[in-house]
């Protein structure tokens, strides 16, 4: 384990134990540097949300261990890992997960005001996400309002919102054209750039592949 490893996960395991049971992670092993960008590519059910929930702490693994900075988040109480969350990590959700009842304006504000930010701080910030995606005049709207592609849009301000050191996004580009999935793709790569942010896009655009400093099959990850 280097300084420079941002993320490390050793043999994580995840079952689903539902209805029926769902191994959907089988042994992953995967080491990312800091300020690396990967792009997870692999068919429907391959396990790519369900790596990124595990890594975003939202899903504890049935087994294995994920280092984050060389901490072991499998070992962290909720309270912990929630405040890993709010600090560290921006998540993409591949379904938005935009509260339906607050305006474009407040879902961005959530994350910020969970951690504390100043009012003024808050406000500048949501100005300057809705300005970079062009959906300014959306900052009073309400998220069911408005199209797939803007919602995403929305979604990625949120995730963005607390400056992250590490982005995971969740097909951040599903709903959106061309231009503007271009457009995500440059301000993650600018990020990584300027910020040395690490990113994970889990994706099935093959446009995102020229984004990034490399690719992972899931299958292989996956495979015992
Ligand atoms: N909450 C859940 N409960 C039970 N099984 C689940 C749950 N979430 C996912 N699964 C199962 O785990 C497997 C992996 O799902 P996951 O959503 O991680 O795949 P994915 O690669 O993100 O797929 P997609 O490309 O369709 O988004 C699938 O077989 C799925 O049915
Ligand atoms: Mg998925």
């Amino acid at each position: 384990m280097s300084d420079e490893d941002k993320i490390i996960l050793e043999d994580l395991i995840h079952i689903y134990k539902g209805v029926v049971e769902t191994v959907a992670l089988r042994g992953v092993d995967l080491t990312i540097k800091a300020g690396e960008k990967v792009c997870l590519v692999g068919k429907s059910g391959s396990g790519k949300s369900t790596l990124l929930h595990c890594l975003a702490g939202l899903i504890i693994p049935s087994s294995g261990k994920i280092f984050l900075d060389n901490e072991d988040i499998t070992k962290l109480s909720i309270n912990d890992l929630v405040k890993i969350r709010r600090d560290k990590i921006g998540l993409v959700y591949q379904n938005y997960n935009l509260v339906d009842f607050l305006t474009v304006d407040e879902n961005i504000q959530l994350p910020m005001l969970a951690a504390n930010k100043p009012k003024e701080e808050r406000r500048k910030r949501v100005d300057d996400l809705l300005k970079e995606f062009d959906i300014e005049r959306y900052k009073k709207s309400y998220p069911p309002y408005l199209s797939g592609g803007e919602k995403q849009r929305v979604a990625v301000g949120v995730a963005l919102a607390n400056n992250p050191s590490i982005i995971l996004a969740d097909e951040p580009t599903g709903n959106l054209d061309l231009e503007n999935a271009q457009k995500i793709y440059e301000l993650f790569e600018n990020l990584t750039k300027d910020y040395n942010v690490t990113l994970v896009i889990a994706t099935h655009d093959s446009n995102a592949l020229k984004y990034v400093d490399r690719h992972v099959e899931m299958s292989e990850l996956n495979s015992l």
